[in-house]
């Protein structure tokens, strides 16, 4: 077996994607906490091979006999090391190949004081994580219809949509969050995302990223300025499809109350895991770019 550097390639990125969605689909079955393969098809082939460009150094392929076995794909940003997908095929699963990866992974993280993650409920991974310092934060999902009839009030702070023009804004919110920007990743998530909302005014500031009924990133200066572009967010998801906010630790109470307001069903699902730090508040972190 040996382990390779992930190229910017289409053919690498598939692979990726092949892989995942068999780690995925033999750890969930036919669970509906399995990744949309929509999802999996379409953003992750653009978020693997952003990373392979902006982070070649973080991203790692197992292969054996030409096959991909696993991989490991991390990103650094400002002194915050993320990792971003973790997966091994599962008839290499047990042999010390997720081990491998993550141990390269992770030396791209070296000198970055602080790390974090969305972890699957996979104890295997749990295990990984906790035994490289991580502090595991149970994690909750909403998901469900948005009840628009508690969506009647037009809202005090002023919500509008924003673009790659505000990204003095983003970087100021997330350096506040969690220490350190997005960078690249405003890019990526302004292309391959339905929009982008922006709330600046006296009160505070925030933004908040949806795709589809996907709430992917939120962060924002006060409570209440991430409770007004929340219930915007679910305001906006197209009708007849489900709402998904997922990634919330008991920290986003904030975020917990408006989804039960609005009618979706709270469940627990997986961790949010940090390195060096506490976590961000109010935030709803991105699965795959935190
Ligand atoms: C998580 C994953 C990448 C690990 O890869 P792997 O190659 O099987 O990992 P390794 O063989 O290096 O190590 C497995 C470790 O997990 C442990 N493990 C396996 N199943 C376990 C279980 N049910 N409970 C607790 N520990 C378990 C093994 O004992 C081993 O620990 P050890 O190193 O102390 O012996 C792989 O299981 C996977 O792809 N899972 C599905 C996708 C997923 O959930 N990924 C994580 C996303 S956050």
């Amino acid at each position: 077996m040996i382990l390779r550097r992930l190229r910017d390639t289409a053919a690498d990125a598939r692979a990726v994607q092949t892989v995942a969605r068999a780690a995925f689909r033999h750890f969930y079955g036919t669970s509906r906490d399995s990744p949309d393969d929509h999802v999996l098809s379409t953003q992750q082939l653009a978020r693997t091979r952003h990373l392979a460009r902006a982070d070649a150094d973080g991203c790692w392929i197992a292969e054996r006999d030409g096959a991909t076995m696993g991989a490991a794909l991390s990103l650094r940003r400002e002194g915050v090391w993320i990792l971003a997908l973790f997966v091994v095929a599962p008839e290499a699963q047990g042999q010390g190949v997720g081990r491998l990866l993550l141990e390269r992974a992770t030396a791209y993280g070296r000198g970055c004081l602080r790390g974090m993650l969305c972890a699957s409920a996979s104890p295997a991974a749990a295990r990984h994580y906790r035994r490289a310092g991580f502090t595991l934060h149970p994690a909750m999902t909403l998901r469900g219809a948005v009840d628009r009839a508690g969506l009647q009030d037009p809202g005090d702070i002023p919500v509008h949509p924003g673009n790659a023009g505000h990204r003095h804004l983003l970087d100021s919110v997330d350096r506040r969050l969690r220490g350190a920007a997005h960078g690249p990743d405003h890019a990526y998530m302004i292309d391959h995302y339905d929009e982008l909302l922006i709330a600046d005014s006296l009160a505070g500031s925030g933004y908040c990223y949806r795709h589809g009924g996907e709430v992917k990133l939120l962060g924002a200066t006060s409570k209440r300025i991430a409770t007004r572009l929340l219930r915007e967010a679910l305001a906006r998801v197209p009708q007849g499809r489900p709402a998904l906010v997922e990634h919330l630790t008991a920290e986003q109470e904030w975020a917990v109350d408006v989804g039960l307001e609005l009618g979706l069903s709270l469940e627990t699902h997986g961790w949010v895991a940090l390195r060096g730090m506490r976590p961000p508040m109010p935030y709803v972190p991105n699965g795959g770019l935190l």
